[in-house]
């Protein structure tokens, strides 16, 4: 895979896709800006080279609509205070005036596009889309690790049309992670839990080839059931045994039972709380899982953004092995699949 390094990109317009997708409060406020500073480097790398950078990304879920909640202002206020420069934000992420605008950057200027996800083209990886997209760069460098299991027109379409590498996040994320898939210590424990159920469910047969154990939370085991998927080795998918409030939480039970576990795992690969962890009266289950993790004595690897958030809030990010910024990028790609983001790189 190439990189941002393998181009002169001084003087040239750089379109660089981010992951910017952070947790927001309910007043929008950035609850984690893990995934911001991990982009930090390659925008500083293309700062002392000399390009116009121009970022681009989504955020949340918005369903091809504009969603004022869902604006990227607050990561523009982020990039700013990171990067020490002033960070210019274009209303919309295409057209003529967004063209003409970088058309006019000067080296060493950054612009932040406005939420990718406004456009239903955007998921669609529709051809035009991302060909529109384009013409607001010279070349385009793929930083987003975490949405890079997406076929998107920003992270798969466009590379049919520009120069196209993979920026210092992702190929440090790939870099790591293919390290770990090669020569994993063994017994290996993935846990599995967070919002997602769908993406995850479908997860769990995959890893479980690689993993000895995978752990789910009630949510992922309700889908499977819900779903009837079936699985090559179920004996080694293990769900909740007791459950707090309705399902919002695992029980005692469950907690000791997944520690037990975890204490004679060698590599635990983790990503999605095992609750309803927005409520500290629910939030018990994930923290017992997250201080197993470091204390046991596992090459540990966390990733998504939920996770990161909830790590970091209490102050355990240090002690895990590896954060990744990805969170349904890294279970996948860990558990062996090609992604459409790296694969649009090759
Ligand atoms: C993530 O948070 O895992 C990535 O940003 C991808 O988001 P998505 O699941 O909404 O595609």
């Amino acid at each position: 895979m190439k990189t941002v390094r393998d181009f002169d990109v001084a003087n040239k317009r750089v379109l660089v896709r981010c992951d910017f997708n952070v947790p927001l409060s309910e007043t929008g406020e950035i609850l984690d800006d893990f995934r911001i500073k991990k982009t930090i480097p390659t925008i500083e790398y293309l700062l002392g080279k000399g390009a116009k950078i121009i970022l681009m990304s989504h955020l949340g879920r918005p369903e091809g609509k504009v969603v004022e909640e869902f604006r990227l202002t607050p990561v523009q206020d982020k990039l700013t205070e990171y990067l020490d420069i002033s960070v210019a934000k274009a209303p919309d992420c295409i057209g003529a005036e967004i063209e003409k605008w970088t058309k006019g950057m000067r080296s060493g200027e950054t612009l932040l596009l406005e939420n990718l996800r406004f456009y239903k083209e955007e998921e669609e990886n529709d051809e035009n889309f991302a060909k529109e997209l384009s013409k607001l760069g010279d070349i385009y460098i793929n930083d987003a690790f975490g949405a890079s299991h997406r076929a998107h027109a920003s992270i798969a379409g466009i590379t049919k049309f520009l120069p196209s590498a993979g920026g210092l996040l992702l190929e440090k994320e790939i870099e790591v992670l293919t390290s770990l898939l090669k020569n994993p210590q063994k017994p290996l424990v993935a846990v599995i839990g967070g919002k997602k159920v769908e993406d995850k469910a479908g997860v769990v047969d995959k890893i479980s080839k690689t993993a000895d154990l995978v752990l789910v939370s009630g949510l992922i085991e309700k889908e499977i059931k819900e779903k009837s998927l079936e699985f090559k080795y179920p004996n080694k998918i293990i769900g909740p045994v007791d459950e707090i409030g309705g399902g919002k939480d695992v029980g005692p039970e469950t907690i000791r039972l997944f520690r037990e576990k975890i204490m004679q795992a060698k590599t635990v690969f983790w990503s999605g709380p095992l609750g309803k962890i927005e409520d500290e009266e629910f939030a018990g289950g994930t923290k017992a899982l997250a201080q197993a993790i470091i204390e046991s004595k596992a090459y540990s690897v966390a990733g998504g953004g939920e996770t990161m958030e909830f790590v970091n809030k209490l102050g355990l990010g240090e002690k895990f092995s590896h954060l990744s910024t990805g969170g349904g990028a890294m279970l996948e790609f860990l558990s062996g699949k090609s992604l459409p983001g790296l694969e649009a790189l090759e």
